[in-house]
This record gives structure tokens, C-alpha cells and sequence, in this order.
């Protein structure tokens, strides 16, 4: 099972990934990682594991839709069955997820549907909330909006900060986006006109 990542910092999903297919916890490759910032730490975590990388700067495009399409260009070359991206900060346009429909997943540090968008632990501790997390779904043109694959609840304490939830929610990542790729690789977990299904039932 061919993965291609998608990253814009750290890489400590993509890292997660890379050492559950060392494992032998992940059947794919990861054959490609595509950033859209140069120097972050997820291209050197893909160079230590000798991966493709290919680095696109959006503010050298004149549109979303150029720079989606350049990077749809070096993506396909890789023949990717699955798309992930992990930390990639950058709004795709309806061209970019209608070409990988059905194989780009998306993970994002909240509960969803509650805390779309950015500074997600903040929000639950503004809002008093007792629980918040990380969730996986497939990418749909709706912002953090896609059907959903798998949530990892974490329970929120008095003392905690903005970083101590983040420590806790990035730890769940780390476990949760290598389980639902795996589902993938084993070709378990698809996106059909009703929906998720995993194993032929409805999720
Ligand atoms: C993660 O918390 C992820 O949920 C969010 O971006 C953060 C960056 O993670 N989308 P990484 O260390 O770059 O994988």
C-alpha cells in the first residue's frame, strides 16, 4: 500500500507512521513526503528514513488551483493509494480532493464536528470542555468537515494548559493514524456514497 504525506512542520505524524511501518504495525510504503514549507523537521524525518521529498512553496503559485495542480503533478507520478495528510496547513481546493476523492485522509486535534479550524486546545479549555481529542476522516471539500473514520477521546483536567492537551492529543495521533492506515493497507476502509464503511459495514 503506497503512501504519499502531506506536511507542513514537524512531521511527528509522519514520523508515527514511518516507525509503525518499520515495525511491521503498517503493510505501506511511504513513497513520497510533499511540503508545503521548506526546512521543517518532517522533510529531515523523511531524508533520515530515505524518502522521496518533494517541497512546493504555495507563495511562489498565482493560485490555490496552480499550486494544487503542481502538486498533483508530483504526487501521481508515486501512484499513491492513499494521500494522508498529517499537519499539512494549507486549505485544498475542490480540484485537489476531487482528484484524490475516496483515498485523502485528514487528521485534526479535536472532536469534530466540535473546534473546526485552528488553535483547537485553547478553544476546548475556553469552552470548559471535560473531554477533546483527535479525529481521522476522509477529506471532502469541507474544511475539517469530512466523514468521519475514528475519534481518540482524551479527558480534559482542571490544571491543564493549551500544551499539556496538545502533548496528550499529538500522542493519540501518533497511535490512531497508523491503526486507520493500516485499515487501509488491508484494504478494509473505503468511502462510498453511503458513506464510511469498514469491513463492508457502515462506520
Ligand atoms: C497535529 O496536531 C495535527 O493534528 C495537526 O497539525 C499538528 C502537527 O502535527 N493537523 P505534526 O507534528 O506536524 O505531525
Amino acid at each position: 500500500h503506497r503512501l504519499v504525506v502531506l506536511i507542513s512542520g514537524s512531521g511527528t505524524n509522519l514520523q508515527a507512521i514511518i516507525d509503525a511501518c518499520q515495525a511491521g504495525q503498517l503493510d505501506a510504503e511511504t513513497v513520497l513526503v510533499l511540503s508545503n514549507r521548506p526546512d521543517v523537521g518532517g522533510l529531515d524525518r523523511a531524508h533520515q528514513a530515505g524518502i522521496d521529498t518533494v517541497t512546493l512553496d504555495h507563495r511562489q503559485f498565482d493560485s490555490r488551483e496552480a499550486f494544487d495542480q503542481a502538486m498533483i503533478d508530483a504526487i501521481d507520478p508515486y501512484r499513491p493509494d492513499t494521500v494522508v495528510l498529517a499537519g499539512f496547513m494549507r486549505i485544498l481546493s475542490p480540484l485537489f480532493v476531487r482528484h484524490y476523492a475516496g483515498r485523502l485522509l485528514n487528521i485534526h486535534p479535536s472532536l469534530l464536528p466540535r473546534h473546526r479550524g485552528l488553535h483547537t486546545h485553547q478553544r476546548a479549555l475556553e469552552d470548559g470542555d471535560t473531554e477533546h481529542g483527535c479525529s481521522i476522516h476522509f477529506v471532502t471539500e469541507e474544511l475539517d468537515g469530512g466523514p468521519l473514520i475514528a475519534q481518540a477521546p482524551i479527558a480534559v483536567t482542571a490544571n491543564d494548559t493549551a500544551q499539556t492537551l496538545s502533548n496528550r492529543v499529538q500522542q493519540c495521533e501518533h497511535q490512531l493514524y497508523p491503526l486507520v492506515l493500516q485499515w487501509r493497507a488491508q484494504q478494509r476502509l473505503s468511502l462510498t456514497d453511503e458513506g464510511v464503511l469498514l469491513d463492508g459495514k457502515p462506520l
